[in-house]
């Protein structure tokens, strides 16, 4: 029989993938670690069972005690997974930011979570990190992981997910590219590839509002670098001890949006379905390209997996929220897939005014196509209306057909915003689409203004 005695034996040796499309026009060959193949989805279940396992070989941590963490998420999935095979408890701290999807994982594998506030420093007593310190006082038999200042964070990297890279590429690796947080994934790998290889080329990258980059270059901590950002797990406002910055040859910063951008980017053209900071770390890939040659080869980590995002990156509409959307070309289909009554309302041409009037009242319309036999052969608008009924208000008993304007223009469906905008006018109120059902729709100015407007 083939078999693991536990969960916890299934961690690591994930596979490298290679990237295929997104780096195409980037000298050198690009390998994706694929973190999120962890029984937890994430790299972090390398940290949580050695933070355990450390904790109790230095008796620390003792039979029934209980796992005191401040974790956005994988790291408490990690600790947890530890927690259940070995029988200890868990609680854990976390911050508002953090998607709703992983504080519920954390609780189905029996975790407490207790969420703080995100935008306070972290010496206030309401960050997620003071009240993780003071719950280990309060509470007997109970340690604070710490995975920021404990090295067996980076210990776990240096033991295993450097090993594994260095094997994979058969010793070829020339660099080492990861988003930086604690600084555990980048640090521990790198001190165990650099040990091998002192020129294999380790770049971090973080996210703007953290103060990391500038740290790394200037020695220091500026508090002006730090403000709020959306990134989940990445960036910090202090500098944990995991850190060695000897180790980090180079650190990018990539912007929310740009990495949001490229994570929905990595899963439609590659087919890897990860989490947020994969999208930042491909990014800075990007920003990083003068520095690669023919030859090199990049290795980079892909920390968790998409499903933990899907309020967020893989939403359409927080992402447009956020304006992260707004390359999205607008067309006449996507306007009318938007469109919440798609029923077409029209008018006939023998119909009077007083009773399109009505129709138009009752519908909340300003103007509509006039249609006879399944033709469009008109249109007709309360401008026009109240026209008529200012010459003589007896006009109100007058045909449709005698007093209609020309009939709304077709577009395509693939026709643009901006196409559309160019037959939208005063005399022209609205253009009309045939869509792929068959169905004729109506775009307004109102759904023209409203698809940009979000
Ligand atoms: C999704 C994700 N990416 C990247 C990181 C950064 O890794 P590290 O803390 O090892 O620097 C984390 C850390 O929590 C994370 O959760």
């Amino acid at each position: 029989m083939k078999y693991y005695n536990n969960i916890l034996e299934t961690i690591g040796n994930t596979p490298l993938v290679k990237i295929n499309k997104i780096t195409k026009d980037i000298p050198g060959a690009f390998f994706a670690k694929v973190e999120y193949f962890n029984p937890g989805n994430s790299i972090k279940d390398r940290i949580g069972a050695k933070l355990v396992e450390d904790a109790e070989k230095n008796g620390l941590l003792k039979p029934g005690g209980t796992i005191i963490e401040c974790t956005s998420g994988n790291t408490g999935m990690g600790l947890a997974l530890a927690a259940v095979v070995k029988g200890y408890k868990c609680i854990f701290t976390t911050t508002e930011k953090q998607s709703k999807a992983k504080i519920d994982i954390l609780r189905a594998v029996g975790a407490e979570v207790i969420v703080c506030p995100t935008n306070v420093e972290p010496a206030d007593p309401r960050s997620y990190y003071s009240v993780a310190k003071r719950l280990a006082k309060e509470i007997p038999n109970s340690i604070h992981m710490n995975q920021y200042d404990n090295l067996s964070n980076r210990m776990a990297h240096y033991e295993s997910t450097g090993p594994e890279i260095w094997d994979q590429t058969d010793g070829k690796i020339t660099h080492y590219i990861t988003t930086i947080g604690t600084g555990g994934t980048a640090c521990g790998t790198a001190m165990f590839l650099k040990e091998k290889n002192p020129n294999i080329q380790v770049y971090g990258i973080d996210v703007y509002g953290s103060l990391l980059k500038k740290f790394k270059e200037t020695g220091e901590l500026d508090n002006d670098e730090v403000y709020p950002y959306l990134t989940e797990g990445i960036g910090e406002d202090f500098v944990p001890q995991n850190y060695d910055m000897n180790l980090i040859d180079h650190i990018e910063q990539v912007t929310d949006k740009d990495g949001a951008v490229m994570a929905r980017k990595l899963a439609k053209e590659e087919g890897l379905f990860c989490g947020y900071s994969a999208g930042t770390v491909m990014q800075g890939i990007m920003q990083l390209k003068n520095k690669f040659k023919e030859g090199d080869v990049v290795v980079v980590i892909l920390h968790d997996h998409g499903s933990r995002y899907m309020g967020k990156v893989y939403n359409d509409e927080w992402m447009r929220e956020r304006g992260f959307l707004t390359e999205e070309v607008i067309t006449a289909k996507s306007i009318v897939e938007r469109k919440q009554i798609r029923q077409m309302i029209v008018a006939s041409p023998d119909d009077n005014l007083a009773a399109v009037f009505h129709t138009m009242k009752e519908h909340g319309l300003s103007q509509l196509p006039v249609e006879n036999n399944g033709e469009m052969v008109g249109s007709i608008s309360e401008k026009i209306i109240l026209e008529k009924l200012m010459d003589n208000p007896f006009n109100k008993d007058n045909k449709v057909q005698a007093v209609m304007s020309p009939a709304f223009p077709f577009v395509e469906l693939n026709a643009t915003a901006n196409d559309i905008s160019k037959l939208i006018s005063k005399e022209n109120a609205a253009v009309l689409v045939k869509e792929n059902s068959g169905q004729t729709s109506i775009i307004t100015k109102f759904d023209l203004i409203e698809s940009m407007a979000g």
